[in-house]
Order: C-alpha cells, then structure tokens, then sequence
C-alpha cells in the first residue's frame, strides 16, 4: 500500500475577528506579515494536491498546522484546497490538528477546527474521539490530538496521558498489523534549550516514545519542525518529519509491502514535478 504524506501549509488570512485583536491572534497575523510570508508560498499547496491526484494512494495523511491561527477562514480556504483530495473514492485522507490549529481559546475558532477535522477525515470521526484507530490497507493508523492553546510564547503541543495509554493498548493488539502514529510535534528530536519552547510537552510524550523505541509503534508520521527529516531503521520503521509544504514543497511517499514487511521511503520535491501551473 501506499502512503503520502505532508505537513504544516500554513495557510493563512486576514483575522475575521474583532476579537482577534485581543489575542494570540495578532501575534500570529503580525508574524505572518513579517517573516512567514516570505517563507511559506500558499501555491505549493495546490500543487501537491495536484501531484497526489496523478496518482492516487491508499492513503494521504497531513500532519497538522493547516492554518497560521487557526481562524475559521483560514480553515475555509485550507479545505476549499484540500477538497479535490477528499473526493477520491479509493484514497483515505487523514488529518490531525497541529498547534496553530489550535491556537486560541476562542469558541469560533474551537468549532472551525472541529468541524474541519470532522470534514477532512470523511465525517466519520469527531475530534473529542481522538485517539483512533483507524484501518486503511494492510496498516492501522492511531491518530492523536496533540493541539491546545498555548500562550504566546510557546509553539509546544501536549501529550496526555490518557491518550498516549490509549495510544499504547492500540500497540498491545496489533495483530500483525503495523501500527502508524500520526501527531503533530515529534517524539525523535533534541531541541536546543531555546528550541524547547517548540516540543510536544505532557506526561504522555515518554509512554509514546518508550513505544516507538520498542517497535510497537511501527512509524511515526509527523510535522511542525518544517523540515523534512527520517530517524529510521533498515526497516523504515522509526520517524518521519514532514518539512512545511509550502516552504520546503516535500512530500513523503511511502510504500508498505507486507511481503517483506519493510517501508519504502521517498520523498518528492512539489517544486521539481512541473505539476499545478493550472491551479
Ligand atoms: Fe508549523
Ligand atoms: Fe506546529
């Protein structure tokens, strides 16, 4: 079976808010004006969907940060784009919220993200559910909310421990099958002591990591970091960071062959494919 994979578009708008003035929100608007304008280019997005249209997997998982501050048109535009992916009959398209989807307090902004998610994973899950255990193919996938508000300083996302307990009964019945995480933030990454403010906090980060280091989670597929890295072993078996689309145009494909019981990585540059010139 076939996975693809990528992370962190960023796409962003305007605040549709008065109340976004009184926030995080305008932290986030501000520095996407500054410095993340010139960083990110919203077209990649379109792009990559178009790539992953020419030939379809079994499934397409984004890792999180659709949106610069989670706000219900920058949730709008993300799936507007994203709509042709969810669309094709044969393909499972998964998505887990990243820290800026989750970025504020803020009722509206709590309902887009629900709502999203509920539309991106094909209204058949809520996020309140999370985690899932949802089978595509010969592989499961445990999706995680690592998500919440934070305040301004930090870009960190946090693991309960409930869910990485949950997490951790999904890898003591895998019978037979692989077991894929998918979250926001990565488990495999030593910060610097000031890249600390960007790590996934939470007393369910070590039960997650002792799992992954055990081999009962197969793979972890992630993002937030913006760029693209692998921590595997022989087997692909280990961490894969998606770099932020829009910013690095990577895209992780990756092969599962159940014969040889191996992950096959290989990742696509958006920018050297040619393709979304019509987009
Ligand atoms: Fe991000
Ligand atoms: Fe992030």
């Amino acid at each position: 079976m076939r996975i693809i994979h990528f992370s962190d578009p960023h796409v962003s708008a305007f605040p549709d808010s008065f109340r976004a003035l009184f926030d995080k929100r305008i932290l986030g608007t501000a520095n996407y004006f500054l410095r993340r304008r010139f960083l990110h280019d919203e077209t990649m997005l379109s792009k990559a969907v178009e790539f992953i249209l020419t030939d379809p997997p079994d499934a397409v998982v984004c890792a999180g940060d659709i949106t610069s501050t989670g706000s219900p048109r920058e949730f709008r535009t993300a799936l507007k784009i994203l709509a042709p992916l969810l669309e094709l009959p044969a393909t499972k398209f998964l998505y887990v919220p990243g820290n800026h989807d989750a970025y504020v307090a803020d009722k509206r902004c709590a309902a887009a993200l629900e709502e999203s998610f509920a539309k991106l994973n094909g209204n058949g899950l809520a996020l309140p559910d999370l985690p899932v255990k949802v089978p595509v193919g010969e592989c499961d996938f445990a999706l995680i909310n690592e998500g919440c508000p934070t305040n301004p300083f930090l870009s960190t996302g946090v693991a309960r421990k409930e869910d990485a307990e949950k997490i951790a009964e999904f890898a003591e019945n895998k019978n037979g099958r692989p077991l894929i995480l998918l979250g926001h933030l990565p488990l495999r990454y030593k910060s610097s002591l000031w890249g600390k403010r960007h790590d996934l906090r939470g007393p369910g980060r070590e039960i997650l990591e002792q799992l992954l280091d055990k081999g009962k989670i197969d793979l972890s597929l992630c993002g937030h970091k913006h760029i693209n890295r692998r921590n595997v072993d022989e087997s692909g078996r280990g961490e894969i960071g998606a770099g932020a689309i829009t910013r690095t145009g990577d895209i992780n494909i990756i092969d599962y062959s159940p014969d040889k019981d191996i992950f096959d990585i290989t990742t696509a540059d958006i920018r050297m494919t040619g393709v979304g010139s019509a987009l």
